[in-house]
């Protein structure tokens, strides 16, 4: 039977869906990750380091589903632990691969400058802090 995740962006009241294995890669993170997903509908996630869990600008909270994303690995969870507004159901938007459907929200500091469809506003800001990180 065919799986077609439906994944929600609580802070801007999108909900999106697709057929698993058949969304286009838009090699930003991993494939069909929330960040993937994202890209794929127009909605602008943050991803400074450009998908490669070296930032964390696409630091996601999951309000339901984590059970139906791919677990985080250890790389994911140190970087994890420099995110401002850490919470247990953090994720990296570009490392969590969507197996069934969630919803996620984005923390509001992230808030400002995540937007539909726009362009990326926050990467004089990111980069540097990305490289000062290890
Ligand atoms: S985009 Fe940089 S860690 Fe996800």
């Amino acid at each position: 039977m065919e799986v077609v995740p439906k994944v929600t962006f609580v802070n801007i009241g999108k909900t999106v869906e697709f057929e698993s294995g058949k969304l286009p890669y838009q090699e930003h993170g991993k494939p069909e990750s929330i960040l993937d997903v994202a890209l794929n509908f127009g909605i602008q996630l943050e991803h400074a380091c450009g998908g490669v869990c070296a930032c964390t600008t696409c630091h996601v909270h999951v309000k339901s589903g984590q059970q139906n994303l791919t677990p985080a690995d250890d790389d994911e969870l140190d970087r994890l632990d420099m995110a401002a507004d850490l919470q247990l159901n953090s994720r990296l938007g570009c490392q969590a691969v969507v197996k069934g459907d969630v919803t996620v929200d984005m923390p509001a500091w992230n808030r400002n400058y995540v937007s539909e469809g726009g362009g990326s506003m926050n990467l004089g800001d990111a980069i540097p802090a990305a490289k000062n990180s290890h």
